[in-house]
């Protein structure tokens, strides 16, 4: 049987194919559809009508036809729904891995660093390779990794993030490898300083004073110091590490750089620093939704951040990020999940839950290109009375 064009259980079909028992709902003309005559067709009388009337398709209503057409059996569900996930359990797997190795090497770094040990380069270099790699073999795996929120320690989490969103906004703007793999080790290592923060600050569950304040900004000059024991590390490692909370205008802190003091990395890094601190769960804030983060990004150029890379960064990580979660239209809940090769407005989501009627939904994958509904809003986990992270 020839099918031309599919769309749900309608199917554009070519008059001269036509058999008795088809349900025609309309006939096609050069695009132009127009709805007469819809109906089963009765005879070969029918057809003939159409042939002579110069009409050479219809659309054909597959469910509507008789058994005899042999539609029954090849009607599909509809496209919009799949009970299966596009197969990447094994790269999502592999980025869990990646992902908790990292904050593992992380935090015992940490600890030898705070007994005074130098850092070693190397495992780090190491870690930086694999996420480009991983990056590059299943990056929507790798950012659905990222965006889940674990109960771990806040700075492990940040710090992989970190350097995940610096290949990621890197890639976007075509930087070689070599400056990924060097801004990665720079992004898991750049907060390395509060290691000698005094932990009621660090972890202080609110607002800091003016004086607690002016404490957690020396965690850049810890860093300094320990920046400068570190044998082997680069300079754009170091520049990540050290320019994370500087200022466009020169307000910033350790070193008050200003304007073009500020590299193409060291600018990246600002952003990328306030996004991801913005859009995670702390224990006196909730995380922001990916566009209000964007927002508040906008609203710190051109003195704080540099303005055309933060609208470079939006696009690198998209409207809809992979990994975020998005309102549709018809209330439904779902999981940005896959964008690769798509345009920002329609990923495949993975719906899980339904805002309208309060309750979750059988788990299926909505292809946007293919779906009626579209994106709302994106939303934060944090405005759902339901815990999104079983579903990643
Ligand atoms: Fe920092």
């Amino acid at each position: 049987m020839v099918e031309s064009v599919e769309s749900k259980a309608h199917v554009k079909f070519p008059v001269s194919k036509l058999s008795v028992g088809m349900f025609v709902t309309s006939i096609d003309n050069d695009g132009q559809v127009a709805i007469t005559n819809a109906g089963q067709i009765k005879d070969r009388e029918a057809i003939n009508k159409l042939i002579k009337n110069g009409i050479k398709y219809v659309w054909v209503d597959k469910e509507r036809s008789a058994d005899s057409c042999g539609f029954k059996n090849t009607v599909q569900p509809p496209p919009t729904v799949k009970k299966k996930a596009p197969s990447r359990e094994a790269s999502q797997q592999k980025a869990k891995k990646l992902v908790t190795e990292a904050k593992d090497l992380l935090a015992k770094v940490l600890s030898e660093t705070f007994e005074g040990k130098a850092i070693e380069v190397a495992p780090f270099e190491e870690f930086a390779d694999n996420l480009i790699d991983s990056a590059l073999l299943d990056s929507d795996a790798l950012k659905c990794v990222s965006a889940l929120r674990t109960k771990d320690a806040y700075l492990l989490e940040h710090s992989v993030n970190v350097a995940f969103l610096l290949i990621t906004f890197g890639q976007h703007l075509n930087l070689d490898k070599q400056k990924l793999k060097e801004m990665a080790v720079g992004g898991i290592l750049h907060d390395v300083g509060k290691i000698q923060v005094d932990d009621k600050v660090l972890h202080k569950p609110g607002k800091l004073s003016q004086e607690e304040f002016e404490h957690m900004k020396k965690h850049q000059n810890f860093a300094m110091n320990i920046m400068s024991k570190t044998d082997g590390i680069s300079q754009i490692s170091k520049d990540v590490c050290l320019m994370h909370h500087e200022k466009l205008d020169g307000n910033g802190y350790p070193n008050g750089l200003k304007g073009e003091e500020l590299p193409l990395h060291g600018r990246m890094s600002c952003i990328v620093d306030i996004y991801d601190a913005l859009t995670a769960k702390r224990c006196y804030k909730d995380a922001m939704s990916p566009a209000a983060a964007f927002k508040v990004l906008l609203s710190l150029t051109p003195f704080h951040l540099d303005e055309a890379l933060v609208y470079q960064f939006i696009r690198s990580v998209g409207v809809y990020p992979v990994g975020s979660l998005v309102e549709l239209s018809d209330g439904r809940i779902g999981i940005v999940w896959h964008a690769k090769g798509r345009d920002a407005l329609h990923p495949i989501l993975k719906c899980f839950y339904s805002i309208k009627h309060k309750r979750y939904l059988d788990v299926t994958f909505v292809d946007l290109l293919k779906s009626d509904a579209n994106i709302e809003r994106g939303i934060s986990p944090c405005s759902l009375d339901v815990d999104p992270a079983p579903f990643y």
